[in-house]
């Protein structure tokens, strides 16, 4: 039988195979799991042009626009054996036919791979990834990763251009939206939070999708907030700060990595060989597959680092890139570099390995059309539960900045109502950036959402006051908001303001929503403001005058439901700021784990510190700030010893208690702080937080425990070390609120091998 199946596989392997589709599939299932080496004999058979065939990943058309490349040609391309696998695609037919075409025509008959920027929803559209992580819930990223998974792998696709991981202390930079903010504890949570929803347990299962964490390096740290500049930073900073969520991600088992666009410190990471076959491949031991970004290998020549395309190629496939988003130097100059430096080849074939291997762990040798049932497709986008979650998601992602006097929730307090804004009918901005297949018409805009959630006896009335077409559109908004018990006002960011090439020098409003906002803060009448936005902004005057701050982000399809829902309390907020609010753009970059100065900042203005003369010390809202309804306490900080080694965890508990009249949330936060060792420590960094929700007179202990391989930083000789000696332990409500100090010490040195920030520290809830 096996013998016979073995022949079969030759002929198959050959390219001589007639029979198509779901037989072939049956047979090659067998085949796959006896002869164990479906990768090898591929590979063994494929011609130079095959190899560099599968290795290029060719746009089907654009973000705005899928599929408008599948044209005549491409299909050509296709039988050719000259595309490994299409971006930007979508739809479980039209993506049949493209499969049929590679796995019926081409000569190797490898299936295809698609992949598109499935970030925060495919078309049911959550939170953008910046108020998911203010949730400081892992949870809800794991279930909208899962449900965006289960959306688009019934849509044809297999493959995902998240989870993007990158961390950014400065929020000039336009694509803090799309990641976890600035501190790499939380961000590791997120990342593998991301990875579980997207892969579940099963790549081949059907309805999960390979997860590609991105962008390798440090993207998130560009000089000047500028997208796509140079991160000039220590390999302290690269290993301690912005490294660590990958490495979470591998250790969720990611199936892959794209690399960053920008360089550090001169080396563009698309070429940077010590970073990817060095740290990622050979340190940490990742085996998956990795891609370019979008023609960033094209983009060595600019960088300087490569003469020739062909140059561009070489650098790439020897640092490790497998597969090349789009640039075209794989297919059309990869060869050349190759016939001219033969030892490319062996690169060049771990990397077809790499492609080959994907492909297989998502079942696609076996069943190439699991990911084409139309029918299912059907049913599985915008599935009522996932509504449901995205309205869920949203609620757990608001912050509330601030609740002068507990005006929120309004409950029936207000019967006349103007909610006033243009935002606040902005349907397009609530998908944020990358929005796959949302749909601006499904989404429940923040009006809509305050008129039905309002309640009987309210009166919900709306001015733009801001309106091109209107030259009084101003005027009418002050008078409505004259004539109302209480104004909503929602202000901010529109989504074009942050995302992919949107950096600002300036984080401050809009001139024209400034104007707004000045505006209807000076009437005399209770004002909560709705700030929409994509990154931290500088709103002091807000923070000054309005009565109630809810940072709403861009909340996704179920945006204003989510909203309401908050406002009138049928749910508390409870989400925590992923990164700090400055007074001011000259405020960042900021963060609050910043090394400890040896002047250290003093508000008393006589003396020479470590501040800005015109500027408070700590910023505006800091990392970790966030109300809720209810009035929660932390008490009662118990330490299981005094010391901690190697051998032994330490186990750090505190109680919360609901003293209040309705429920709410606290997130409880850890962070530790490094006395004295041989290089200095951040004054403060999160080892562990835990978000719950109490009902009035309800108490809770939550323990965190730790391990020494924790406490461990990146020592100039490349090692992780935790140094014996004294360390603080700081339980709070934010990273400037802290409520309860102790302290234990640490009885030995110890060296490990992971990064301190990306170890998960165990919560217990009794
Ligand atoms: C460029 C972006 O940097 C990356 O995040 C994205 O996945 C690709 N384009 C593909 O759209």
């Amino acid at each position: 039988m096996i013998k016979a199946m073995l022949a079969l596989g030759s002929l198959l392997f050959g390219g001589l195979m007639v029979s198509v589709g779901d037989t072939r599939a049956e047979e090659q299932t067998s085949l796959s799991a006896e002869q164990g080496d479906l990768v090898e004999s591929l590979l063994l058979q494929m011609t130079l042009a095959e190899k560099v065939g599968q290795l290029n990943q060719a746009a089907g058309g654009r973000s705005k626009n899928l599929n408008s490349k599948l044209t005549p040609e491409e299909y050509d391309r296709v039988r050719a054996g000259g595309v490994g696998s299409y971006l930007h695609v979508a739809g479980a037919e039209p993506l049949r036919e493209l499969q049929r075409i590679a796995v019926e025509e081409s000569r190797l008959r490898i299936p295809l791979l698609f992949a598109m920027d499935v970030v925060h929803g495919y078309r049911t559209i959550f939170p953008v990834p910046l108020a998911i992580a203010a949730s400081w819930e892992p949870e809800q990223w794991e279930t909208t990763a899962r449900i965006s998974a289960r959306e688009a792998a019934s849509s044809g696709l297999h493959w995902t251009f998240a989870p993007m991981v990158d961390i950014t202390r400065d929020p000039r930079w336009g694509r803090v939206v799309e990641g976890s903010g600035e501190d790499p504890y939380l961000g590791s949570i997120m990342a593998a939070a991301q990875v579980h929803g997207y892969q579940g347990q099963d790549l081949a299962a059907g309805d999960t999708v390979m997860a590609t964490t991105k962008h390798f390096g440090a993207y998130g740290a560009p000089i000047g907030g500028r997208d796509y500049g140079s991160a000039d930073i220590s390999q302290r900073s690269l290993h301690e700060t912005y490294l660590p969520p990958f490495y979470a991600a591998m250790a969720a088992g990611t199936g892959g990595y794209m690399t960053a666009f920008n360089d550090i410190a001169g080396r563009p990471t698309t070429a940077n060989a010590d970073l990817i076959n060095g740290t990622l491949r050979g340190t940490w031991g990742f085996d998956g597959m990795i891609v370019s970004d979008w023609n960033a290998i094209a983009e060595l020549m600019n960088h300087g680092i490569a003469r020739t395309r062909s140059d561009a190629g070489a650098l790439a496939i020897s640092a490790g890139i497998d597969m090349d988003m789009m640039s075209l130097v794989y297919a059309d100059d990869l060869s050349a570099a190759v016939t001219r430096d033969p030892a490319l080849l062996t690169h060049l074939d771990n990397a077809v390995r790499n492609v080959l291997k994907a492909k297989q762990k998502l079942g696609l040798f076996d069943n190439p059309f699991i990911y084409h049932d139309a029918a299912k497709e059907a049913v599985t986008l915008r599935a009522q539960d996932h509504l449901d979650a995205a309205r869920q998601v949203a609620v757990r992602s608001i912050v509330m900045l601030k609740n002068d006097n507990a005006i929120l929730p309004l409950g029936g307090k207000a019967k006349r109502i103007s909610v006033i804004g243009s935002l606040a009918t902005d349907t397009q901005s609530q998908l944020g950036s990358w929005r796959a297949r949302g749909d601006k018409a499904e989404v429940v805009s923040l009006l809509d959402g305050i008129k039905s959630g309002a309640g009987k006896g309210a009166v919900v009335d709306y001015a733009a006051g801001i309106d091109p077409d209107n030259p009084n559109a101003l005027q009418e908004a002050v008078e409505l908001a004259r004539n109302s018990d209480i104004i909503v006002l929602v202000t901010g960011e529109d989504y074009d303001l942050s995302g992919e090439a949107r950096s600002r020098s300036d984080v401050s409003l809009p001139q024209e929503q400034q104007i707004l906002t000045d505006a209807i803060l000076a009437v005399d009448r209770p004002v909560i403001v709705a700030l929409t936005g994509g990154r931290p902004l500088a709103i002091s005057n807000i923070a000054e005058k309005a009565d109630a701050i809810l940072m709403t982000w861009f909340l996704g399809n179920e945006a204003g439901s989510a909203l309401a829902d908050v406002l009138f309390g049928k749910s508390a907020p409870g989400g925590k700021l992923p990164i700090s609010f400055p007074h001011t753009t000259g405020q960042v970059p900021y963060s609050y784990s910043e090394y400890p100065s040896g002047r250290p900042a003093d508000p008393d203005p006589t003396k020479d510190t470590n501040r800005y003369s015109d500027l408070p010390i700590t910023p505006l809202y800091p990392f970790g700030h966030g109300l809720s309804y209810g009035d929660i306490k932390i008490s009662n900080l118990v330490l299981s010893a005094q010391t901690v080694d190697s051998s032994t965890p330490l186990t750090i508990s505190v109680t919360l208690i609901n003293n209040g009249k309705i429920a709410g949330d606290e997130t409880v936060q850890l962070y530790l702080r490094d006395r004295v060792a041989s290089i200095a420590q951040p004054q403060k960094m999160l080892r562990g937080f835990k978000r719950l929700s109490l009902k009035p007179k309800e108490k809770r202990t939550v323990s965190f425990t730790l391990t020494s391989d924790q406490l461990a930083f990146y020592a100039p000789d490349g090692k992780w070390r935790s140094e014996a000696g004294a360390f603080d332990a700081m339980v709070g409500s934010s990273a400037e609120n802290i409520v309860l100090t102790s302290e234990f010490e640490l009885t030995e040195t110890v060296e490990s091998k992971v990064p301190a920030s990306a170890i998960a520290t165990k919560v217990a809830v009794k």
